[in-house]
């Protein structure tokens, strides 16, 4: 018996190469084929042609909808322009100070400053200083030397520090730099501490997009990162250009399904029937068609028996099991009366869209304990606080994570089960 369930996992993985799953369901997992994002691909290298920078970028859209790999799929284009590429996941430690801010600068902008020498820029520059300088590279030392160097607020001194490296890497034939941050929605200004870094952000790079220097602003984060912005800052309005991700369109979800299996010459076959349920079961949010994938493949391989031979996807155990990776720790974050108001909201007919409070309200008229408006908008504000809801800019609520409705009603749907059979 042993020797037999050997020789047919040897037959099986013989080609090994076959059987190699494609798929990459992950945060941030560059997608064997990154699906449907022409137009917003177009839209970035538009903005690197600009000669002066009058638009930046936000990238925003539901988690898992794709923003980190695209902004992975922009940076070798922003270098085929001659851009550099600076920057860094955000957390909400980077904005707990303005101090803090000016420093994460200091050492992306080192990054790519490193290894050019101060010299040939100082007479050009005009900071008295300077000349203790002219023989050092900037480096995160000698950026954080020149920072504390100049008089003034930090604003004053990081966009001297901004300033005067552009002056020493522009006589290195660059097009300009792109400081890109991702999950940039954690950042806030503290008016209660008088720390407002988000606010200093902004105000620098306009500043200095003033006076033409070629520093691109890329913001990436969940929707709730525009308002933010515009919040800060009324100019940020003006500033930036909102790419927002959607789900993938039909054509575009099967294109995700069938070329990574083509590319990849594996035995396994998505027939047409397989890759029109799981655009259906995916709702064509790119994560979703990722994780349906993977583990699809990873059950054919196992139930394969004769080559090209495929049973049906088993989409019920699936779901289970993306419920317990995706949705369940953030279901299981809210609380007993939060996932009571979610309940309801999962039951209105555009729970996939954007809904109101008065909506769910007239939704909750019916329960036993019913909720009042205002309870509504201190749960709604508190939900979006952590991350499942979220206010868009025309005051109306909508789900922070996709499918969200269809998950809590899979859960009611498991917990009054068995009370009716
Ligand atoms: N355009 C796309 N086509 C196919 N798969 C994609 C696409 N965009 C993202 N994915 C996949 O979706 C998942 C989530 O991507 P990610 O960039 O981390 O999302 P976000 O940053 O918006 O949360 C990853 O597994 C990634 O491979
Ligand atoms: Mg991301």
């Amino acid at each position: 018996m042993i020797i037999y369930v050997n020789i047919l996992i040897e037959y099986k993985f013989m080609n090994a190469p076959k059987y190699v799953n494609p798929f990459r369901p992950g945060a941030g997992h560059m997608p064997p084929y990154l699906a449907g994002r022409d137009s917003e691909i177009k839209e970035f290298l538009k903005l690197l042609d600009q000669e002066i920078i009058l638009s930046n970028l936000v990238l925003t859209g539901l988690r898992g909808v794709g923003k980190t790999v695209l902004l992975d799929t922009f940076k070798p284009m922003a270098f085929n322009k001659k851009w550099l590429w600076v920057g860094t996941d955000l957390s909400e430690s980077a904005s707990v100070s303005e101090e803090i801010i000016a420093q994460r600068l200091l050492a992306d902008l080192s990054v790519v400053t490193a290894g050019i020498g101060v010299k040939r820029a100082a007479p050009s520059v005009g900071f008295a200083t300077l000349q203790s300088f002219e023989e050092k590279t900037l480096n995160f030392q000698t950026l954080t030397e020149i920072y504390k160097s100049i008089p003034g607020l930090v604003s004053d001194k990081i966009k001297g520090v901004l300033q005067l490296a552009w002056t020493c890497v522009q006589a290195h034939g660059v097009k300009g730099i792109v400081f890109a941050y991702d999950e940039a929605q954690t950042m806030s200004d503290h008016s209660e501490k008088d720390q407002y870094p988000l606010s200093l952000l902004l105000d620098v790079f306009q500043s200095i997009q003033k006076k033409n220097i070629p520093f691109m602003l890329v913001l990436v984060g969940l929707p709730t990162l525009f308002p933010k912005l515009v919040e800060a800052r009324t100019f940020a309005e003006r500033m930036f250009d909102v790419v927002m991700l959607h789900k993938l369109k039909p054509e575009d979800c099967r294109e995700a399904i069938s070329k990574p299996i083509k590319s990849c010459q594996s035995s396994i076959v998505f027939d047409d029937n397989s890759i029109t349920l799981i655009c259906e079961t995916s709702g064509g949010y790119p994560y979703f068609i990722q994780f349906i994938c993977k583990e699809t493949f990873d059950i054919w391989v196992q139930q394969m028996t004769v080559e090209g031979a495929t049973k049906p996807i088993p989409v019920r155990e699936i779901t289970q099991k993306l419920d317990k990776d995706f949705f369940a720790g953030r279901w299981a974050r809210a609380t007993d009366r939060q996932r009571e108001l979610l309940s309801i909201i999962a039951t209105l007919e555009n729970a996939d869209g954007e809904f109101t409070v008065q909506e769910i309200v007239i939704a909750a008229k019916a329960m036993a304990n019913p909720f009042g408006a205002s309870q509504v908008n201190q749960m709604l504000s508190a939900l979006s606080d952590s991350g499942l809801i979220y206010k868009n800019r025309h005051g109306k609520y909508a789900f922070a994570v996709p499918l969200l409705g269809s998950f809590i009603l899979r859960q009611a749907a498991e917990i009054t089960m068995p009370l009716f059979t």
